[in-house]
């Protein structure tokens, strides 16, 4: 169910409603559009349409209703009763759905205790007034049906442990966190609105590759992969799951957690349907949840894809600096992929250094730290101190100007400059 009127961009969204819940294994048999200009305690919406929703489920024989809104669960209660069908809101839906798609460890956990909060609000009514079968196992998946029968007292408990455990494993990927960036290639991740066609660019540049050897990368999620073919050699390319707009809050952790390749990236490629009358709203909506996460600072590549449908060649945008800023191109018939390459490649560039640093023999803290966050890949010494061959992320290295000696400490912001 709709609650805003069908027809214009409200006819974009009902259809991405439909995918979303076509996405977590309904099968869509209609909908019904309403306008809402006051909601109703009772039912959110008014009694005529509840009672046109009865009918039109009663017609269709659906045992499951989804409204596109965010449901009190005592509306949620009565429009079940007035149904005689289990009622799922938009936040309940996304959560099923991540909690299929959830593929870290920590993922799942923030999944599930996002589900657990949902549902400890709605548990109080109990489930007994309808079939347990009813309705499928859409909004039931994650913690599970016997989650339904436990009481209040046990739900809080497991919430208690899970947060416990969250924590835990919070601590174990900013140590891994750490442990990567001191060996790793460059970073890249794919993010975008849902349906831009981030898979299909991870495919077709990554084609035939292998997936990535990172073990801690590749173990958190299998959509990582090693991308050859830059100008400043391998790099590591992560897909990330479409994002939607109006995110429920809860869930804005999960995503927290399943988004960590997002957060983590040396560079962001900003993927959006060019074709898209709705483009740049759209952009908006994903950096508006890239802000929630946390990755809002990181450097973006823009992507402008199906071109094809567009009927324009493909592209490559510089800002005042010169540096790229979007490429426009084709993922389906690989029109463009080359400056997207040559971007990546320059851009990377840009926020990395490679260079030979010469230290005094008295510079050994500075020494001591470049080792210890990976960024030397070769060393000699000869009378006047040390040759390091450093390879790092600039932004790795900045921070150490406040950590070292002052002598050492300019020595390097120096160095930085010139590099
Ligand atoms: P989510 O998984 O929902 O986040 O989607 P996504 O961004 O990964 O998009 P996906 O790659 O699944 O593509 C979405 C649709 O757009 C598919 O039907 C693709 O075939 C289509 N598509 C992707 N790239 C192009 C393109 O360059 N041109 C055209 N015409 N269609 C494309």
């Amino acid at each position: 169910m709709l609650p805003y009127p069908s027809g214009g961009a409200t006819a974009r969204r009902a259809q991405e409603f439909a995918e979303l819940a076509e996405s977590a294994g309904a099968e869509v048999l209609g909908s019904v559009h309403a306008r809402v200009d006051a909601p109703s305690p009772r039912f959110y919406i008014g009694t005529g349409k509840a009672d046109e929703v009865q009918a039109r489920v009663k017609e269709l024989g659906a045992d499951l209703v989804l409204v596109d809104h965010a449901l009190t669960p005592v509306q949620e209660r009565n429009l079940e009763k007035h149904f005689s069908a289990r009622v799922i809101d938009r936040a309940a839906l996304i959560l099923d759905i991540f909690a299929q798609r959830a593929q870290s460890h920590e993922g799942k956990l923030e999944v599930e205790l996002a589900q657990l909060k949902h549902m400890a609000t709605r548990l109080v009514r109990g489930w007994t007034h309808l079939e347990r079968q009813r309705g499928g196992s859409i909004g039931l998946r994650g913690p599970g049906e016997t989650q339904l029968e436990t009481d209040r007292r046990l739900l809080q408990k497991r919430v208690e442990q899970l947060q416990k455990r969250i924590e835990k494993v919070g601590v174990q990927r900013d140590q891994q966190r750490r442990a990567r960036l001191r060996n790793t290639l460059p970073r890249i991740a794919l993010v975008g609105y849902t349906n831009a066609g981030k898979s299909t660019l991870f495919n077709a540049i990554t084609r035939g590759s292998v997936l990535v050897a990172d073990q801690l990368f590749a173990t958190l999620d299998p959509t990582v992969r090693r991308l050859e073919g830059l100008s400043i050699g391998p790099a590591v390319l992560a897909d990330t799951v479409g994002f939607i707009r109006e995110l429920p809050h809860d869930l804005v952790a999960a995503f927290r957690a399943t988004l960590s390749e997002a957060r983590d990236a040396d560079l962001l490629l900003h993927v959006t349907d060019a074709a898209d009358p709705e483009r740049d709203l759209l952009a908006d909506v994903v950096n508006g949840v890239l802000e929630e996460i946390g990755a809002g600072d990181v450097p973006q590549l823009r992507v402008f894809n199906k071109i094809d449908l567009l009927d324009t060649p493909p592209r490559m945008d510089r800002d005042a600096e010169g540096l790229p800023d979007a490429v426009w191109l084709s993922a389906a018939t690989g029109a463009g992929l080359d400056l997207l390459r040559q971007a990546m490649g320059e851009r990377l560039a840009g926020s990395r250094v490679h260079a030979e640093l010469r230290l005094p023999p008295g510079a050994g803290r500075l020494r001591a730290r470049l080792i210890e966050l990976g960024a030397v890949k070769g060393e000699s010494y000869d009378e006047g101190g040390w040759r390091l061959d450093i390879d790092a992320p600039r932004d790795l290295l900045l921070p150490l100007a406040g950590e070292v000696r002052g002598d050492e400490a300019r020595l390097l912001r120096d160095w930085l400059d010139a590099a």
